[in-house]
């Protein structure tokens, strides 16, 4: 279902990548509740005190899950745009490398954490994320997102790490 109300854009940003894009989800109302109902269903068990998200297009995503779920919301930025201390995390992508930064007291020891994006293609940035979540003693052990792509290996990635992922569709 969800597959259908996502446009796929030939060489976008670069030649040879077929890109995922959700603005079509997103725009469709029952479509961007029915996403955000399907993962929230998924956690209905467990209990998160925050959600962290990537930017940019994880904080649409995320910050919907996290009311959804009762829990708070902590931007994972790219650089120089977060304007307190930061903790920093470099990381490579399907088309480049770019960075991942979290204020220092975004989350305190012990905290539970469910990590959201929109989707993961190598797991670079959700293995940033989970570093970052990490240094700071947060306990991340879940990771949701609308859309996997299987066969660049970022589940994998993300369970060598000891996290538990969920996407709403795949594309292969
Ligand atoms: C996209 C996507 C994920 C990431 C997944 O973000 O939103 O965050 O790539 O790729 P990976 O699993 O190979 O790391 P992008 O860096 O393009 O940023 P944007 O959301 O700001 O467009
Ligand atoms: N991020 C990394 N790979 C992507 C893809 N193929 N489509 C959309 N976002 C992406």
């Amino acid at each position: 279902m969800f597959e259908a109300l996502i446009r796929t854009i030939p060489d976008y940003p670069k030649p040879g990548i077929q890109f995922r894009d959700i603005t079509t989800l997103l725009q469709d109302k029952q479509g961007f509740a029915a996403a955000i109902d399907g993962l929230a269903r998924h956690y209905e068990n467990n209990t998160f005190d925050k959600v962290v998200a990537m930017e940019a297009r994880g904080f649409i995503i995320g910050a919907a899950l996290a009311v959804k779920l009762g829990a708070g919301f902590v931007p994972a930025r790219k650089p120089g745009k977060l304007p307190w201390t930061t903790i920093s995390q470099p990381y490579l992508l399907e088309y480049g490398s770019d960075a991942l930064e979290v204020h220092k007291d975004a989350i305190l020891p012990g905290e539970r954490i469910l990590l959201v994006d929109d989707l993961i293609a190598t797991g670079g940035t959700a293995l940033a994320a989970v570093a970052l979540v990490r240094q700071l003693g947060g306990l991340l052990e879940q990771a949701a997102f609308v859309i996997d792509l299987p066969e660049l290996g970022g589940m994998q990635q993300l369970a060598a790490a000891g996290v538990q992922g969920f996407a709403l569709c795949q594309f292969s």
